[in-house]
């Protein structure tokens, strides 16, 4: 069967990146990562496309007049290379509502906080200054909001009296990277049942 195709959107480190790539080299993630883009020319996720031969495009948003404009130029980068779902990860850019029309259910986020807590940028560093005992990450579908789309997976992870934003950052991301790939996979293999804004996973056996 044909692999499923693939589009990532990124901004920085890529380590979610890395993540998806690892999962499907080692043969556990049906997909092809179709292109790589980037609206930060320094990202290090330009360097990972780069090492596993995934064509990658460096598309500066400062470059056009509107968030529309721009999403525009990555749509028409995303549908030349046959993409059929795209993922944001670490894109720290909010998409315009044209885009999310464009791509209805078809693109998915992934954030550092167990939505609908601590939207936006500095998740980790919100869940502290907030005092909660367990944060987490979430993957789910975007829509018009921000982070505020129907919910894929989560998973917790625990506040530790000690942590640094540093530090608790970290061990989200270690979760991340599990359920990120978990969520492509279920997209990939049509395993998703859409219930409204709820959507229905099969059962997770291993994580
Ligand atoms: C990830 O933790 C992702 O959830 C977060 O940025 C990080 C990117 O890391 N995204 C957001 O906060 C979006 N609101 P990475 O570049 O190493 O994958």
């Amino acid at each position: 069967m044909k692999p499923f195709p693939v589009g990532v959107l990124v901004s920085g480190s890529g380590t979610n990146l890395q993540a998806i790539i690892n999962a499907q080299e080692k043969g556990n993630l049906p997909i092809s990562i179709e292109v790589v883009i980037s609206n930060k020319e320094s990202a290090y996720a330009l360097e990972r496309a780069k090492n596993h031969g995934i064509p990658s495009f460096y598309i500066s948003h400062k470059q056009y007049e509107s968030r529309e404009k721009f999403d525009q130029a990555m749509h028409e980068v995303l549908v030349a290379h046959g993409v059929e779902l795209i993922v944001l990860a670490g894109f720290m850019r909010l998409v315009s509502p044209w885009f999310v029309t464009q791509w209805k259910m078809k693109i998915i986020n992934t954030h550092p906080a167990l939505v609908p807590s601590f939207p936006g940028v500095h998740a980790a560093k919100q869940a502290l200054e907030y005092g909660v005992k367990i944060t987490g990450c979430s993957v789910f579908f975007v829509d018009d909001g921000v982070d505020t789309g129907p919910v894929i997976i989560q998973a917790a992870v625990p506040v530790l009296s000690d942590d640094t934003e540093d530090s608790l950052q970290a061990r989200i991301q270690v979760q991340e990277h599990q359920i990120l790939p978990q969520a492509i996979h279920w997209i990939a293999n049509k395993e998703l049942k859409v219930e409204g804004r709820k959507i229905i996973t099969p059962p997770i056996l291993h994580r």
